[in-house]
């Protein structure tokens, strides 16, 4: 099968198209033939070195897929031909962007079935952070005021919708040029993030999701009893204090595969309230460029690989 890989740390051209042996389906396990894999900033992260997630190259970056079960492990409870899409292994398995991956079935569900694999692979990792956060940790309720910084990206043009299909009134930190974008994902309100402060317009918010290490600054406009989730600062305990003596709740995200969580986020896709955007779908080939495409930081939605037809 074909996969990427790198042989060292580095930009976008340390990676290679190489052929390699078909992983198999183990106990739990379901084997997918992968249509489409999506790039999130941690697979750069990894690429260079920033965070050695898989220790030293040769490995193979990359989570996110949606693909076709093609072989079934004992106790995997999916079958032959399903559709399935999923994080499997992150973070410290290698799946890579690859032909076929194997896949623990707790970790994939049945992918949405009004969305092409494309738009599928382009969902686990961002939507799941969304939903760990906004979801399960700060149980977003219908009338809540809600912060999305990033609201453009992989993270946060989900977690507008999720907010959105959760009832919450959605207040969104976007760049001028993405306002439209970001309005058409249902944000009540958007600011430009680079020639406005938010904290000089915003008070008294219920949820900030901080996708920006924005800190002090959010925790500024959160009500007492708010909610900041973090997905940058997770894992600063000192931060988490701070948030927790100014009497608001810090709630720091450190994404994890999560199937039931996908079942829920499939069918709020296929009721029509959350539409993934594909702003860049490249053949595997082209993983260098898609790669620069990452690392240039500006991505709107997702970037995603294909791997054959769809
Ligand atoms: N803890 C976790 O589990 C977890 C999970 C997922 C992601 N993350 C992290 O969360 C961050 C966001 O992830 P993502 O996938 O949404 O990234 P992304 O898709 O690459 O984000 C792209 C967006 O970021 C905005 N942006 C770029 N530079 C900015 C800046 N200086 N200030 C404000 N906005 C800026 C851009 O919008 P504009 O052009 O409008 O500025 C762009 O649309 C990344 O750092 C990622 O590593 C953490």
């Amino acid at each position: 099968m074909r996969i990427v890989t790198q042989r060292s740390l580095g930009g976008p051209e340390v990676l290679e198209v190489v052929e390699a042996g078909k992983p198999s389906a183990g106990s739990g396990e379901v084997l997918i033939r992968v249509r489409a894999a999506a790039l999130n900033p941690v697979d750069a992260s990894v690429r260079s070195g920033r965070l050695p997630l898989l220790g030293e190259p040769p490995f193979s970056i990359g989570w996110d897929v949606s693909g076709v079960v093609e072989q079934v492990g004992p106790g995997a409870g999916f079958a032959v031909g399903d559709e399935v899409y999923g994080l499997p292994g992150f973070p410290f398995g290698q799946v890579g962007y690859a032909e076929y991956a194997a896949a623990a079935s707790q970790q994939i569900a049945r992918k949405p079935s009004s969305l092409s694999h494309a738009e599928a692979a382009a969902l686990p990792l961002a939507a799941l952070t969304a939903w760990q956060g906004l979801v399960k940790a700060a149980e977003v309720k219908p009338g809540q005021r809600v912060l999305i910084t990033r609201a453009a990206g992989g993270v946060g043009h989900l977690a507008v919708q999720i907010a959105k299909a959760h009832g919450a009134y959605v207040i969104a930190l976007a760049g001028q040029p993405k306002h439209e974008f970001v309005r058409g994902l249902g944000a009540d309100e958007v600011l430009d993030h680079y020639s406005v402060d938010f904290t000089e317009k915003l008070g008294d918010l219920d949820v900030v999701l901080d996708a920006n290490a924005y800190g002090e600054r959010a925790l500024r406009v959160l009500r007492p009893g708010g909610v900041l989730i973090s997905i940058l600062q997770h894992r600063d305990a000192e931060f988490a204090q701070r948030v927790q003596d100014a009497g608001r709740r810090f709630a720091g995200v450190g994404v994890e595969p999560d199937g039931p969580a996908l079942e829920a986020i499939a069918e709020l896709v296929d009721a029509g309230k959350i539409r993934p955007h594909v702003s860049r779908l490249l053949p595997l080939e082209d993983v260098t460029r898609a790669h620069q495409l990452l690392d240039e930081g500006s991505t709107v939605g997702k970037i995603v690989l294909t791997l054959g037809e769809d």
